[in-house]
């Protein structure tokens, strides 16, 4: 049974070992160069090689006394031993029997010591140690299960192993336990409580093991993200390289360079480059690194510097604007002379230029041509449905996807400092929430801040002053107060029947043609068709929709030549239905016939002059006053004021002087597309009440327009040549205007007067006088 060569006591030289605890059965080396321990292998080596091998408990103990090394170890067998350099020895050992020493004989000149064999228990196992060995199985196929450095086949050769002792040995010398647990597993004697100790080693191993797997995982999946990443990079430089644009692509080119080549202003430099140097301590694959990197993208994308232009040169801006747009001599005259005060003044801190008008007349391209004229960018950031100030300031960085505002962005696309930058539409501005997005452009309006302009998103100023604004709107009236007050209104009436040909012909056609790619001479559009398409095809004070015909005229001819090889296409008057199909609006479209009660009248709105009839109808009743239709509260005033001078007056015609109390008056004004307010329509309900009372028809080529007051006196009205040009249209002859207009006439294009017969009035009796016709008889 027992190993004989093996006494119980024997003394045996001793070497303290650092940082490793030898096990029976384990096969190891280490080296030796402390003299003691040189010492004693020699002593050994003259004793058949028996040596007692203990652990210090310090590592760091140089001459380790009886109190710096535990007691208890493993005599070993030195098996090979190789001179290193520098006096070393390589020892190869075989662990033999657990041993504890009993005494020390000497510490010099080795530590000698007599030392008792911890004989292994061979006797049968009880049933508590089997089970307990069972436990420690389990411990161990667990174990090397989620070791990918150990073979499964281990598990196999550690069945093979009978003895507990031996199966505790074997696998403590290949585990990397620490000193202490290797030690207590060398010192307890009793079977059944090494095993239950071993168990519990096992059980804390595992729990590292899998943590450690965890951590393996991340650690990896990360590395694959980085290497994924670095690998795309690296290929992306390859392609930038192949395509020749290395240099701009160059990842080497750090942030922080770039930042600094931008030369900013020094509070922006300064926040820049702390978040330009942040992003060099961010890992890659974090989300704010891509937050960083698109907040720096933005700023290197901004322009910041500026480069004194050109001076104005007004000649040549007067030149520019004529050959962008046909007539409009006003409002030509008024931008160059706005472009002289800047330019005598060199600095933007004059009021902001706003072109006011019915849709379609031009002022986006006005605007678009002022730029032109400058010889600087364009940029045009559109206000309808603008609601949220953050759409002018943009979102603070704080989330993923937040973006600067449109002013910022707008910048970015102009990629100068000093553009022209156009609020289109400035009216349309949230009519929902008006306050913010307002107060949003009234900073950057103003001269005194908008050097300073801070986007939510950028967190740093921006300089706006060196932007041409330029401001449209179809209505002056739904303009913020603040803003309106900044501003310098250039109107821009809408075109005659005349010149909106011209603007066709010289400028509408050949822009159509040569966007659609038809040569020269292919198709041709009789100026008489495009006269068709004014009066039967379009109904408006500007040219857009006019421009839409045109365009659809060009599309079909453009498919006929293509699909049915023609050559050359011919669009007259005559055949322009083939295009267009049947006419949409007739001369005559104003009634039929003479009518009671129905008078033409002439109205202002936002897409320019309108006509509008309306209605009065008087039924037997009790005096009621009814109003139906879209009327606006000024419009009912004016018709209270209408109707009671009709009754002041009944009797000069013929009515009977106590009609109102048996007779209700209903007054209409049909609805139409645009709603229609304003005073100016008083005399024409009471034209209509009049008729309706005394059964007398209106002449339906007659329309007029003026306020009235109680005593009949016609008062001016606004927007003139908008509602003359809305008569012209609808084929009125003659039109009634009040007296104190009279004097806008002369701005009037000759050929509207030529058509109309303008009738100035005083006094409401003079509209009676020529609109109603001959009573019936
Ligand atoms: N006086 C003009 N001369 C030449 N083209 C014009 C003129 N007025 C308007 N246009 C053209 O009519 C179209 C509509 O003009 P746009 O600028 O969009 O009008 P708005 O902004 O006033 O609604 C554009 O193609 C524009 O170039
Ligand atoms: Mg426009």
């Amino acid at each position: 049974m027992e190993n004989t060569s093996f006494e119980m006591i024997e003394t045996l030289p001793v070497i303290p070992l650092r940082n490793i605890v030898v096990f029976p059965q384990m096969v190891t080396h280490f080296d030796v160069g402390r003299d003691v321990s040189i010492k004693a292998i020699e002593e050994a080596e003259l004793n058949d090689s028996k040596i007692m091998l203990v652990t210090q408990k310090d590592y760091k103990e140089m001459e380790p006394g009886v109190e710096d090394i535990y007691h208890t170890g493993t005599v070993a067998v030195i098996r090979q031993m190789l001179k290193l350099p520098q006096g070393l020895i390589r020892v190869l050992v075989e662990g033999k029997s657990r041993a504890e020493i009993k005494s020390f004989d000497s510490f010099d000149p080795y530590i000698s010591a007599k030392v008792m064999m911890i004989n292994d228990d061979q006797s049968e196992l009880t049933v508590e140690e089997e089970a307990a060995i069972r436990l420690v199985k389990e411990d161990l196929e667990t174990y090397i299960g989620n070791n990918s450095k150990i073979s499964p086949v281990a598990m196999e050769m550690l069945n093979e192993i009978q003895s507990s002792d031996s199966l505790i040995d074997m696998v403590a010398s290949y585990l990397p336990l620490k000193i202490e647990d290797s030690q207590r597993l060398l010192e307890v004697t009793d079977r059944y409580e090494r095993i239950i100790e071993f168990h519990t080693i096992l059980q804390r191993e595992i729990e590292l093991l899998g943590i450690e797997n965890k951590i393996n995982q991340r650690v990896k999946k990360q590395m694959g993200k980085v290497q994924k990443e670095y690998y795309l990079r690296e290929q992306l430089k390859a392609i930038h390289k192949e395509l020749g644009e290395d240099d701009e692509a160059e990842e080497s080119v750090s942030y922080v360079e770039k930042i600094k080549k931008l030369k900013l202003p020094k509070e922006v430099n300064a926040k820049v480059l702390k978040e330009a140097e942040k992003l060099a301590k961010t890992n890659p694959s974090s989300p704010e690194y891509a937050v960083l990197v698109s907040y720096l993208d933005w700023i290197i994308d901004l322009p910041w510097k500026y480069k004194k232009g050109k001076d104005i040169d007004l000649n040549y801006a007067r030149q520019v604007l004529d050959e962008d747009h046909y007539g409009l001599k006003d409002v030509k005259e008024r931008i160059l002379e706005f472009l002289a005060v800047r330019k005598l003044t060199d600095t933007p801190k004059g009021p902001i230029l706003c072109l006011v008008g019915p849709p379609g007349v031009g002022k986006t391209s006005i605007a678009r041509s002022v730029a032109r004229a400058l010889d600087k960018n364009f940029v045009r950031m559109s206000l309808g449905g603008v609601r949220d100030e953050a759409e002018i300031r943009g979102h603070r960085r704080t989330y993923v996807g937040s973006m600067p505002g449109q002013i910022i962005g707008s910048m970015k696309k102009a990629g100068t400092v000093d553009p022209v930058f156009l609020f289109d539409e400035i009216d349309k501005i949230g009519s929902d929430y008006r306050g913010d997005p307002a107060s949003g452009l009234l900073e950057v309006l103003d001269p005194e801040q908008n050097s300073t302009f801070t986007d939510h998103y950028l967190d740093v100023p921006y300089d706006l002053s060196k932007v041409f604004f330029i401001t449209t709107a179809n209505d002056t009236q739904t303009i913020p107060g603040p803003l309106l007050d900044r501003m310098e209104i250039i109107r821009i009436e809408g075109y005659t029947p005349e010149e909106k040909a011209q603007i066709a012909i010289r400028y509408l056609l050949p822009k159509q043609l040569e966007e659609n790619g038809i040569p020269e001479g292919n198709v041709s559009v009789s100026d008489n068709a495009i006269r068709s398409i004014i009066n039967h095809y379009t109904r408006e004070a500007g040219v857009r929709n006019l421009e839409r015909e045109i365009q659809k005229i060009i599309r079909k001819a453009a498919i006929q030549i293509v699909g049915e090889n023609k050559k050359k296409i011919r669009v007259t008057e005559g055949n322009i239905e083939k295009y267009l199909g049947p006419k949409v609006y007739l001369y005559e479209e104003m009634k039929d016939t003479d009518q009671i009660g129905v008078v033409n009248g002439l109205a202002w709105t936002q897409v320019g002059g309108v006509t509008l009839t309306v209605e009065a109808n008087t039924i037997e009743g009790s005096g009621k006053i009814q109003l139906t239709g879209k009327l606006g509260d000024v419009m009912k005033e004016s018709a209270a004021a209408g109707i009671s001078y009709i009754r002041s007056i009944a009797s000069e015609y013929g009515i009977e002087e106590d009609f109102y109390s048996n007779t209700d008056i209903h007054v209409h004004v049909p609805e139409g597309a645009m709603p229609k307010d304003g005073p100016s329509a008083g005399v024409t309900i009471a034209t209509a009440v009049l008729s309706s009372l005394t059964k007398t028809p209106v002449k339906r080529d007659v329309a007029m327009t003026g306020e009235i007051t109680l005593t009949g006196r016609v008062l001016p009205i606004g927007g003139l040549k908008e509602k003359l040009l809305a008569a012209e249209r609808m084929g009125i002859k003659t039109v009634l205007i009040p007296k104190e207009n009279e004097r806008e006439l002369v701005d009037i294009e000759k050929n509207i007067l030529n058509k109309l017969n303008i009738v100035p009035i005083e006094n409401a009796k003079e509209a009676f006088e020529i609109a109603l016709a001959e009573k019936e008889k």
